[in-house]
């Protein structure tokens, strides 16, 4: 009995000390935590119950039967974040450069496949070389065995990739599956082929953190959601993200008292919409003076600016807010800000966040490179997303909604709940300046016809009572009533029940 204590107690102690002092320093060196200290981090303190603490290796080749460490490169298990049950695999660099052997994955299979029946979101915090080398082909199958799990889990529960290391080759598909990817300044990357296959192949020259670092896929890619100075920002953020998100599908997001009233005034939203409609405004300044507390968790910030997305809470609970942006581009709908915002309408769908859209959008974005990159297919994802999302759906357009892009923007006719304008709301097919040049051609070069013609169509179409008069609006609200009329909406909606008709699954233009 002793000696199996004792046993116990070496194996135990061999997987904390994961690759040894001289590896935990290097990984020190680096800014980088280590796996363990992540944890401890994450969790609420005291706890995080680990699971397969004795799994090895079942390798032979390369002298590996000399080599085995307890634990073999990752440490999973489940806890709690500020009291909610979360599922975890932290990659530990220090084992074998964190890579993935057969006995590791199943490690983080088995979480996941635990995961799904109790119903928990699942973090990973990535830190790998990629497939154990040694290991060859029954490491990849093992990722495979990670990739359709992901699959399964996806729409069912929340799945967060924090990239916090190397994140290279086939690797990077198991994160690309999941909901959220976020990664570490500095000390992470991301890429199919690394530089040097780069150089071979395109003779391009191109640093690890050009190719695939935090900045490059937060502001170029968009691959990643948004990025942290280091390890101890990124977990910290972490407790504060889940906290948004409901456990599962089935479930509705959590609630948190507030002390912001939901009948807030904020007279400074009756001035927002400058005279000059070719002005821009910030919509920042709205998302902020709404929702509350002003505490806004913006996602994928400095990526397609055009369009705004990220978390909010309305009276304590979540909601997905989605708003053009004038500052940038006008606002108008393009390839990148289309996807974005596709894929977090989509997001919040799944999830049973209701989403809260508000609109000032002139339009797609005219030009060739948005024609030939596919705007048409891309800019459907968007309208598929909001047209096929069954949650709480309240919309607010502030100023522009014109085109197909008003059609888009979660419209009564996409299915919108509560539609409402503000009296500044110009809802047309285009601009007034626009639609006079296509109808009175004839009068262009007479500069008196024209500027009649212009203020003629504005009276008539640039205003919120057309739209109004066709039950398209359900009411043209005071800007400085709007956090009162949003919450009032979300209220009534709290026990919406929507369901599409059966199919296997649509067939969205991907
Ligand atoms: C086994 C690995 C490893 C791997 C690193 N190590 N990657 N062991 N399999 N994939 C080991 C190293 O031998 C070393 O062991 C320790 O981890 C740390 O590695 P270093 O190279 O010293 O660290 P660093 O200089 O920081 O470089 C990190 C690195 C580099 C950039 C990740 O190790 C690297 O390029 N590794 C190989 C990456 C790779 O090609 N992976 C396969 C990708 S293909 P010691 O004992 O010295 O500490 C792939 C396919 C997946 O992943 C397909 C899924 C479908």
């Amino acid at each position: 009995m002793h000696k199996i204590i004792r046993q116990l107690e070496e194996k135990r102690e061999g997987a904390r000390m994961g690759g040894g002092k001289r590896r935990i320093d290097a990984q020190h060196s680096k800014g980088k935590l280590t796996a363990r200290e992540r944890i401890d981090m994450l969790f609420d303190k005291d706890s995080f119950e680990e699971w397969d603490m004795f799994m090895e290796h079942r390798c032979t080749d390369f002298g590996m039967d000399e080599d085995s460490i307890p634990g073999d490169g990752v440490v999973t298990g489940y806890g709690n974040i500020n009291g909610r049950q979360v599922f975890v695999f932290s990659q530990d660099f220090t084992v074998f450069g964190g890579s993935l052997s057969a006995s590791h994955a199943q490690k983080i299979c088995k979480i996941m496949d635990q995961a799904m029946k109790v119903g928990a979101p699942v973090i990973g915090l990535n830190d790998s070389g990629g497939a154990r080398i040694q290991e060859g082909v029954d490491s990849l199958a093992a990722y495979a065995e990670v990739f359709q799990r992901n699959v399964m889990s996806s729409g069912v529960i929340p799945q967060i990739s924090m990239i916090m290391g190397p994140c290279a080759g086939g690797a990077v598909y198991s994160p690309a599956m999941t909901d959220f990817i976020f990664m570490v300044e500095d000390s992470s990357y991301m890429f199919v082929t690394g530089p040097d296959v780069v150089k071979t192949v395109t003779h391009e020259e191109v640093t690890h953190e050009e190719l695939g670092g935090a900045s490059t896929h937060t502001s170029k890619s968009g691959v990643a959601d948004k990025s942290f100075e280091n390890d101890v920002d990124a977990l910290l953020f972490l407790r504060r993200f889940i906290d948004f998100l409901p456990s599962n599908n089935e479930e509705k997001p959590p609630v948190r008292e507030t002390p912001d009233e939901p009948t807030r005034m904020e007279m400074s939203l009756d001035t927002l919409i400058p005279d000059n409609p070719n002005k821009p405004y910030d919509m920042m300044e709205l998302i902020k003076k709404v929702v509350d507390e002003g505490d806004f968790f913006e996602i994928q910030p400095n990526y397609a600016g055009n369009i705004i997305i990220g978390f909010a809470r309305m009276e304590g609970s979540t909601v997905g807010i989605v708003a053009n942006q004038p500052m940038v581009l006008a606002g108008c709908l393009d390839i990148n800000s289309s996807i974005k915002a596709a894929r977090f309408v989509r997001f919040c769908d799944c999830f049973n966040i209701p989403i809260v859209t508000l609109v000032d959008v002139p339009g797609f974005m005219p030009g060739t490179s948005q024609e030939y990159g596919g705007i048409i297919k891309h800019g459907a994802k968007l309208l598929y997303a909001f047209a096929e999302a069954t949650v709480p759906k309240v919309t607010v357009i502030t100023r522009k909604a014109y085109g197909g892009a008003y059609d888009v923007m979660s419209s009564k006719h996409l299915r919108g709940d509560v539609n409402y304008a503000w009296p500044t709301a110009e809802i047309a097919v285009m601009g007034p300046k626009g639609a006079v040049e296509i109808i009175f051609r004839k009068d262009i070069g007479d500069e008196k016809k024209i500027a009649e013609r212009t203020e003629e169509y504005r009276e008539r179409f640039a205003n919120p009572f057309v739209a109004g008069s066709r039950g398209f609006i359900d009411d043209v609200i005071m800007p400085h009533n709007t956090r009162a009329r949003i919450c009032k909406s979300l209220r009534m909606l709290s026990n919406k029940y929507l369901e599409n008709p059966w199919k296997k699954h649509g067939n969205m233009p991907l």
